[in-house]
């Protein structure tokens, strides 16, 4: 059954999705009209990826969530679906807020979600977890939702911060993580289980925030990777060395008689400024994929006049592990989008130039970067991009601290937001690897094969194609340039 409310955002995508569309970026999801947050019930159905989003689609900010819906054959390619659910019912009509989704033993596909209410006359936004199954296309709310509910929150902890479930199937059982802030206000990762994904029990506190590493852990998601296992998690409130707000990945082992994660390394999975609610699929054959918001809720009330849509997703990346840290590479789908191969070898630098051939917004480019043999140390290397005269936005190495920085503070955005991020990469004897994904409203920066990554939106207009080349000292460079077209 479509109620009216559903029907009523279905409706309104089908009419505005096709005037919205050529303000979008090129190669990043959006959500074709209307506002975007999470990536939510990123999962494998019927051998096609599905992903869907935290939408509001009626204004571009965060109103009402809905369940926004997508699905590819190939992580690059998606088609539009309509809109999959919208906060209709009793137990979720303040929205339906984050989750996951997986295909049933029984072929179904099935959203585990959590449904934000109020009690009549009572309280306020409390939070409880609900399930959907449907046929890709069309999904039904169990009615006896939730299914876990605020009486299922272990020693005292918090019911109105108390979601995001990620759903998984194993052994006839089905588990779901789900974040929580404690009775103590410390970030925690409960973990529940069920055979029919309807009765749960919880089984442990998986993982808790160290002191000052936040007091509620959003968008929890757990998985095996590389013969360990990592949990993604964005902790709120947390003190030094990421105040605030961020993305972060665990890394560790398993105690399988706890049911804890044995933490050995804690990491920020994005060094830039707008990375957040990272998800995972697993890939057909067996990469760990993982898709976020493109954006920080920072810098979420920035857009340019006239614009549709806000929001977009990270492209999607495959992660594994090396030294005992996350490494993360753009999805090899994305290679069969490049175009048009422009190869630059061992090129000398020493001052500022551009290279013929080298411009352009839709860019998958890397830039291998040594000294000049023979030379003092240069000091510092900055690659300009998406550039006018007016804007610009920067990476820029410095050898002898061994930071790289992402400046967008020209980039023309019209607010006062975080323009720069700096952090430490490993660049032993000057030499450094840099990949570029440049599309119309945003740069995604790897790091030497994915050791680190920084993203960061831009809103520079799209005919601002520049590409400079800045050498504080004398360097030599290889360059492998594609256009990127979908
Ligand atoms: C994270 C988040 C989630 C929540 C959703 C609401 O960005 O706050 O914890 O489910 O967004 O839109």
């Amino acid at each position: 059954m479509i109620s009216e409310k559903l029907q009523r955002a279905r409706e309104y995508e089908e009419k505005y999705i096709p005037e919205t569309a050529p303000q979008l970026p090129r190669y990043h999801l959006t959500g074709g009209v209307g506002w975007i947050n999470d990536p939510n019930g990123f999962s494998v159905y019927k051998g096609e990826y599905h992903l869907f989003y935290q939408y509001n689609p009626y204004e571009i900010k965060w109103g009402p969530m809905h369940w926004g819906h997508v699905k590819s054959a190939d992580l690059v390619h998606w088609e539009r679906l309509p809109c999959a659910l919208a906060p209709d019912e009793d137990f979720d009509g303040d929205g339906c807020f984050s989750g996951s989704a997986l295909e049933t033993p029984e072929g179904r596909h099935l959203l585990m979600y959590t449904g934000v209410y109020s009690e009549n006359g009572g309280e306020q936004g409390l939070q409880a977890q609900c399930i959907a199954l449907g046929d890709g296309l069309n999904y039904e709310k169990y009615p006896f939702a939730p299914v876990i509910g605020g009486a299922e929150v272990p020693n005292a902890g918090s019911v109105r911060d108390f979601r995001d479930p990620n759903i998984s199937y194993a052994n006839g059982k089905y588990r779901a993580v789900i974040g929580n802030r404690s009775a103590e206000e410390r970030g925690r990762v409960l973990l529940y289980e069920s055979e029919d994904a309807i009765s749960w029990r919880f089984v442990s506190e998986l993982y808790s925030c160290a002191d000052g590493g936040g007091k509620m852990c959003e968008c929890p998601d757990f998985f095996a990777l590389d013969g360990k296992y990592a949990l993604l998690s964005c902790p709120l409130e947390m003190e030094a060395p990421w105040p605030g707000s961020a993305a972060l990945c665990v890394i560790g082992s398993y105690d399988g008689g706890a049911e804890r994660l044995v933490q050995e390394n804690i990491q920020i999975i994005d060094c830039g400024t707008d990375f957040y609610a990272p998800q995972t699929v697993l890939s057909h054959d067996g990469r760990r994929i993982m898709m976020a918001w493109l954006q920080s809720w920072d810098s979420c009330g920035c857009h340019l006049p006239g614009q549709r849509f806000m929001g977009q997703m990270s492209v999607p990346r495959e992660l594994g592990i090396k030294n005992g840290r996350l490494i993360q590479k753009p999805v090899r789908e994305l290679e069969l989008c490049r175009r048009g191969k422009t190869l630059l070898y061992d090129v000398a630098i020493s001052g500022e130039c551009s290279l013929s051939g080298i411009s352009g917004r839709y860019l998958d480019l890397t830039l291998t970067l040594r000294p000049e043999t023979g030379a003092e140390m240069y000091r510092s290397f900055t690659l300009k991009l998406a550039c006018d005269g007016e804007h610009e936005s920067s990476v820029c190495f410095m050898p002898g601290t061994g930071t790289l920085r992402l400046d967008r503070r020209s980039c023309g955005l019209p607010c006062d937001i975080v323009g720069m991020k700096e952090f430490p990469v490993r660049a032993e004897k000057g030499e450094i690897k840099l990949r570029l994904l440049l599309d119309r409203y945003s740069i995604e920066l790897f790091v030497n094969d994915g050791e680190q990554v920084a993203s960061t939106v831009i809103y520079t207009p799209p005919e601002a194609e520049g590409i400079s080349f800045v050498c504080e000292g004398a360097a030599r460079m290889d360059i492998e340039k594609y256009d990127i077209e979908v």
